[in-house]
């Protein structure tokens, strides 16, 4: 019997594309896995009315570890429109099914790690006093609240007469106490201080067993003073246990300007989970996009691994497939990291390394070309070629 057990839940579009490439990968490298289909995504949404069946539930309450593709989410209408009629008078509302994940795995820690590959003609470079070029060497991990803040799903458009009432006992709800319930939408904020402690110490944690000098808290504490507040005031704490790593404080507007003139001064990030995804979002653009940009999303028992694009609808059909597996490759190797297997995570890691400074072949995003059926004529490689090139350098 395999040593671990992976739920594979490829979702939809390119998610059931890339998925199948990082299985490869890790049979390639020898893991000692086996792997179960798990079903997710807008199919199960369209034809159960649930894009989260509890079918899979069962199986990561069984394995504990999963690789995640993508799902496509749309909005309210629209997802109401595509279900099956026979559903559609029970009263049926989608949600997100990895949001959901997440939540109820309390897979609150989400790492995204954002490092340069040598020779990617996609990482990011500036210009010098002298007019030539420089290409910082980018290596920041952000450590994401995953479960809470503006994401936690607390929202309201015209909120109940209680909502309304409570609001009123702030002076500052003066200000909208005029306006009429369907004209006001309420989206909630929520830092509880277990999660900022929970976050902020796996960040300070992996800074010192990865030899990072710097943790930087990214939020808003001059304007959101209760949650940015509360997560600032938890990782002064927490440094405290910590004396050879500097804490430093960013807001999240000056930190979207720093990281495009000094982003190689920053090593581990932590913010709460709307600016987490923001930030990190912005790290992947220096260092190749969502083609690169992987993600863990880690509990105390469950622990579920994908990448952070979505299902790329346009690109889902083309066939032969066009899209960059190496962002699923590389939370593969996240997940190899996550159960102990760190040589051979690292091995992956090289060989995608290799590949990508070599540039023998590249999907279309590497070409910096546009996608679609015509990038193959102009030199581009298909999903499944980069993979056989990583897998040759294993
Ligand atoms: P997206 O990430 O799916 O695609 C945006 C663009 O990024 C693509 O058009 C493509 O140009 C590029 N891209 C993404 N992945 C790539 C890859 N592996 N290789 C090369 N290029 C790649 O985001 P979009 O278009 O905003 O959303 C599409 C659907 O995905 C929506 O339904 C959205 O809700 C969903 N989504 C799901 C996520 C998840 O499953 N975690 C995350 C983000 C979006
Ligand atoms: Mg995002």
């Amino acid at each position: 019997m395999a040593r671990h057990t992976v739920v594979t839940m490829p979702g939809d579009g390119i998610g059931m594309i890339v998925l199948p490439e990082a299985v490869r990968v890790l049979e390639a490298v020898g893991f000692d896995a086996e792997y179960v289909h798990a079903d997710i995504g807008w199919e199960f949404w369209r034809s159960e009315g649930n894009p989260l069946p509890d079918r899979t539930l069962a199986l990561l309450d069984r394995h504990k570890l999963g690789l995640f593709g993508a799902i496509t989410s749309k909005p309210k209408r629209e997802a109401l429109a595509e279900l099956d009629p026979a559903l559609r008078d029970k009263g049926l509302v989608y949600f997100s099914p990895i949001v959901a994940m997440r939540q109820r795995y309390n897979l609150d820690v989400c790492i995204r790690p954002c490092r340069s590959f040598g020779g990617n003609p996609l990482n990011f470079v500036r210009q010098t006093t002298d007019g030539g070029m420089d290409e910082p060497f980018v290596d920041v991990v952000i450590f994401r609240q995953n479960t809470e803040g503006l994401y936690c799903g607390l929202e309201w458009t015209d909120p109940p007469a209680q909502v309304r009432d409570a609001l009123a006992t702030h002076p500052k709800f003066a200000a909208f106490a005029g306006t009429p319930g369907p004209d006001l939408a309420i989206s909630t904020r929520v830092f509880t201080r277990n999660a900022c402690h929970r976050i902020v110490k796996r960040a300070f944690e992996y800074a010192r067993e990865h030899g990072y000098r710097s943790v930087t808290v990214c939020e808003k504490p001059n304007v959101l003073r209760e949650t940015s507040g509360m997560m600032e005031e938890e990782a002064r704490r927490v440094k405290v246990d910590f004396p050879e790593i500097a804490l430093w404080s960013t807001n999240i507007d000056a930190q979207m300007m720093w990281l495009t003139k000094n982003p190689e001064d920053y090593g581990v990030i932590v913010a709460g989970n709307m600016f987490g995804d923001i930030v990190s979002d912005a790290f992947a653009g220096l260092v190749g996009g969502l083609g690169f940009a992987c993600s863990g999303n880690i509990g105390d028992d469950i622990a579920v691994f994908e990448p952070t694009h979505g299902s790329a609808p346009k690109y889902a059909a083309l066939d032969p497939h066009i899209v960059n597996p190496i962002a699923m490759i590389l939370s593969a190797a996240m997940l190899l990291d996550h159960v102990g297997e760190s040589a051979k995570a690292e091995r992956i890691r090289a060989a995608v390394t290799t590949v990508v400074s070599e540039g023998r072949v590249r999907t279309y995003d590497m070409l910096k070309i546009p996608g679609g059926p015509d990038a193959f004529r102009k030199g581009a490689a298909t999903t499944e070629a980069v993979t056989d090139a990583i897998i040759a350098k294993l």
